[in-house]
């Protein structure tokens, strides 16, 4: 036995624990620096021509189907949703589009959850999708209401029996002993739902996020990325400049820098 190993079992000896199953050596410093991977050619550049509406939910349709279609993305609709504090604090996790239209993004969650409450006290929201196969982000800022009970309810009742319990199982968010307290909560509420329908629990529930921006990124060989970035103006007076254009309705668009 070498030195280390004998010294390592002195250690656990003098801890009074047994050995831990496998010796990890410290972390070493990882560069991620030269971790580049190419893009696309000058020639497939996103231009504001290869726009397929001025419109922004329209143009998110597209880039969407397109994601739908691409068989190395898993879950097109899988996206970042950033909230903050009403202090300032941001926090960021992945949850699932269910579904989008004129009048905004949705999604489903616990009310209760961190980003429920978060959302109570600040409404302002964030959303990123990011397609690594096809190159493509997109970023939609706005603020978020609650949908409709009724309209909770109608999706909540959609999910898989299993979907639907897991809900009632986890107040998500909060302390729990173990993993063996979230199998028995659901043991017995497969048992007390065995027949009948699992009822939707009231801190459960969608939310729309409605948007005031839509940034189309797409990423290019050369590092001339395209950002294609739409504003919805809600009065005469948000600021347009020379390099603005009118979009669809009351939507306006840019080209950033990338
Ligand atoms: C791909 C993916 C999709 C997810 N979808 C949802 C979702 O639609 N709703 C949800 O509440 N949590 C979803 N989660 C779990 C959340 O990321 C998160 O763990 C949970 O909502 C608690 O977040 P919070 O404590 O910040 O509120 C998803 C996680 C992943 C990785």
């Amino acid at each position: 036995m070498g030195y280390a190993a004998r010294r390592g079992l002195r250690v656990w000896a003098w801890l009074g624990s047994r050995p831990p199953r496998r010796v990890l050596a410290p972390a070493a410093a990882m560069d991620l620096g030269p971790l580049r991977k190419s893009y696309r050619g000058d020639e497939e550049a996103f231009e504001e021509k290869h726009l397929a509406s001025f419109d922004p939910i329209k143009q998110f349709a597209m880039w969407f189907e397109e994601a739908m279609r691409c068989p190395s993305i898993g879950e097109a609709n899988a996206m970042c949703l950033a909230t903050c504090t009403r202090d300032g604090r941001p926090s960021a996790r992945m949850v699932l589009l269910k579904g989008f239209s004129q009048d905004g993004f949705r999604f489903f969650t616990n009310h209760e959850s961190r980003k429920g409450k978060e959302l109570d006290s600040n409404p302002l929201a964030s959303v990123v999708f990011y397609w690594e196969p096809l190159n493509r982000q997109v970023r939609i800022e706005g603020s978020v209401e609650r949908l409709p009970e009724e309209e909770s309810e109608h999706y909540f009742h959609s999910r898989p029996r299993s979907s639907q319990i897991g809900a009632v199982v986890s107040r998500q968010s909060t302390v729990i002993p173990d993993r063996e307290y979230l199998r028995k909560k659901n043991t017995e509420l497969e048992e007390l739902y065995r027949e009948g329908t699992v009822p939707k629990p009231a801190y459960w529930g969608g939310y729309i996020l409605k948007p005031d921006v839509v940034e189309f990124w797409q990423g290019q060989t050369n590092r001339l990325h395209d950002r294609i970035v739409f504003r919805h103006l809600r009065d005469a007076t948000a600021p347009t400049g020379l390099m603005t254009h009118k979009g669809e309705g009351n939507w306006v668009y840019e080209r950033l820098a990338p």
